[in-house]
């Protein structure tokens, strides 16, 4: 009973070619050609059931939904295993993990030779952006894993119209090999979460192709995502005049019914989902400011015709960070994924449901944890142990958010009047403000500091430089990223102003200074009035600020000392700041666009 179809649903002879050579290399079992079904997507879920991957959830209370638990080794973005293998090192830069192509490719045979035996590849065809946008791209994905299918039909476009679209317009399309490195010998048991300890994400930019071997997790093995979105892409981009960016897309309707869009880049685990779904406080929906999502993780922003930058969001699904995921934070996201999602590394409860840290108030009385124990607050208590991963996550059909944008999915995008760039750092940082102009702007977000999350395997917590939030994801020099960011300004009719914010300020106390959630709805509020040029602020030696009175207070008790606390701008802390700005340019040197450094001596003197 295998689902879907053994013979290709194609004929493009460079496709075909591939996928024959590449099973000859990894010796599957089947081949299986992807159409993206409802019935074959049920089919593959009842698999992963069967083999014990999945766990089907309460249908009454979680409609269409599932919860996976990963290997404890598989959990997160492996940094330290991802490769950008370009011709030279120096194209790669400092910023990437370089290995010499030649020596990759002989290294990658090794690893890929025999690995799917025993097992199943899909021929998995997705578009990241809208099938047929002009803004779109295709990629094709080789895949062992089967949760890896059904995840990619809830994150991108796939199946069957993206085959059509390759015969028909016979595009280049991005090739990618994925395999979990499990081989299975015949016979053998199966384990519900197979995968190698050694991993390889490697992309070869000038070929525009991904290998990526030993994880099943997230941005590690559903290629569409950040390898091919992000580091692929931004190769793309960099050669076609565009940019490829770890922002969200969000609209801002005003009381006079005008929408406002803002793309903003923040750090993984930052908060770009929560600020893409946002909820204005109720006096701000009274007065009928409603916020509309577009995305929450990637965009794609392109010069139009006009030359205003126009942004879509290459994905078409979420794959959120769940704990602090609650009705109280994040109402909309909690109706995304009330039905047809997938849970990765969350806890289960005796009913078949899911819960994570700061879903609800109360923990349930026990549930199994992330990895399959049992778990009690008691327990917790005691040994501290979390119920769900810090960084499990929730797979979910964006079509589901209740705040979609209804041009969420226009071909063309959606015009981008500001950017704004933030970090997770509890001193130092402002709330918000905004830079003097475009070139100043780009070393706001080429400066970006923030403190490390799980998103990535690591420690947590450590305070490091991530310029626009792209160090994870940048595929090539992060000088030269810095001077095709500058080089922008020239394709553009009217820049979008830039803007930092920063959710994350501490008080001595260790308490965030910043209610943060909807009543960022405040500072959104100013970053779109500045942009639209109605809105007043001060200058201070790091860019333009709202005073107290710029922002709407209303339903807020938030005094001008608080304000001023979180908005301080210390002189002594800022010079340690800009030395670590230079430890970076120390390290881009060569490449650094000349800009970087008179601004950075601009600040100095301003300071
Ligand atoms: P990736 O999917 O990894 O790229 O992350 P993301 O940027 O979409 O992060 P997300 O919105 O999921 O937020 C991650 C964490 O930040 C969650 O634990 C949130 O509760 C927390 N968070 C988000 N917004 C705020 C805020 O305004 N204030 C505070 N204090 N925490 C926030
Ligand atoms: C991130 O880490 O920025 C994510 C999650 O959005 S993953 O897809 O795993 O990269
Ligand atoms: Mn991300």
């Amino acid at each position: 009973m295998k689902p879907g179809s053994a013979r290709p649903p194609c004929r493009n002879p460079h496709l075909l070619r591939w996928v024959e050579k590449m099973a000859a290399l990894c010796e599957p079992a089947a081949i299986h050609w992807v159409d993206g079904s409802k019935q074959e997507y049920d089919r593959l879920c009842a698999q992963l059931v069967a083999a014990g991957t999945f766990t089907r959830l309460n249908a009454r209370r979680w409609p269409g939904c599932f919860h996976a638990r990963s290997d404890p080794g598989d959990v997160a973005r492996v940094e330290d295993r991802t490769f950008i293998c370009s011709y030279s090192r120096e194209a790669a830069g400092p910023n990437n993990q370089w290995m010499d192509p030649f020596e990759m490719r002989l290294k990658l045979r090794g690893l890929f030779r025999g690995a799917m035996r025993g097992r199943t590849m899909y021929v998995l065809p997705y578009s990241m952006g809208p099938v047929g946008s002009p803004l779109a791209r295709i990629g094709v994905q080789l895949t062992d894993s089967p949760y890896v299918v059904v995840s990619m039909r809830i994150m991108a476009r796939i199946g069957l119209p993206v085959f059509k679209i390759i015969d028909r317009d016979s595009v280049r399309v991005v090739p990618g090999l994925h395999s979990v490195g499990a081989p299975l010998a015949p016979g053998a048991k199966d384990v519900p979460w197979p995968c190698n300890p050694d991993k390889y994400i490697v992309h070869f930019p000038e070929t525009r192709e991904i290998w990526s071997y030993g994880s099943g997790y997230g941005g590690n093995a559903l290629l569409g995502k950040k390898c091919f979105a992000l580091r692929i892409a931004s190769n793309l981009a960099r050669d076609e005049g565009w940019l490829a960016e770890h922002m969200l897309i969000l609209g801002v309707e005003d009381p006079q019914g005008e929408k406002t869009y803002v793309a903003a880049a923040f750090p993984s685990a930052c908060g770009k989902t929560n600020f893409a779904m946002m909820i204005p406080p109720p006096a701000f929906q009274k007065q009928g400011w409603k916020i509309w999502t577009v995305g929450d993780d990637i965009a794609w922003l392109r010069p139009d015709a006009e030359g205003r930058l126009r942004a879509i969001n290459p994905e078409a699904g979420f794959f959120g960070v769940a704990p602090g995921t609650s009705l109280r934070t994040n109402p909309n996201a909690m109706a995304s994924l009330a039905r047809n999602t997938i849970f990765t590394n969350t806890a289960l409860t005796p009913d078949g449901g899911v819960w994570w840290e700061g879903m609800t108030d109360e923990p349930p009385a026990k549930c199994q944890d992330w990895q399959g124990n049992a778990w009690t607050p008691e327990i917790a208590k005691a040994t501290g142990a979390k119920a769900a991963h810090p960084n499990s996550r929730f797979t979910a059909p964006a079509a589901q958010c209740p705040t979609i944008d209804p041009d969420w999915e226009k071909p063309e995008g959606v015009p981008i009047s500001a950017i704004v760039f933030g970090g997770r750092r509890a001193a130092t940082i402002p709330l918000i403000y905004q830079a003097f102009n475009w070139t100043a702007g780009v070393y706001v977000g080429a400066t970006m500091g923030s403190e490390a999350t799980a998103a990535s395997t690591g420690t947590t917590g450590v305070l490091r430089r991530d310029p626009m939030a792209m160090k994870p994801f940048c595929g090539y020099h992060m000088g030269d990223y810095f001077r095709h960011w500058i080089a922008m300004q020239k394709r553009l009719s009217e820049t979008p102003r830039i803007f930092h914010v920063n959710w994350f300020r501490k008080g001595a106390d260790g308490k965030f200074l910043w209610p943060g959630f909807g009543d960022n709805m405040r500072v959104l509020k100013w970053i779109v009035d500045r942009s639209r040029g109605r809105a007043l602020g001060r200058e201070t030696p790091i860019g333009w600020m709202p005073r107290h009175e710029d922002l709407d207070w209303t339903g807020l008790k938030f005094s001008r000392e608080a304000f001023e606390a979180l908005q301080a701008v210390d002189r002594m802390a800022w010079r340690g700041e800009v030395m670590s700005h230079e430890e970076l340019f120390i390290e881009l040197h060569d490449r650094l666009p000349k800009e970087m450094i008179y601004e950075r001596e601009l600040l100095i003197c301003r300071l």
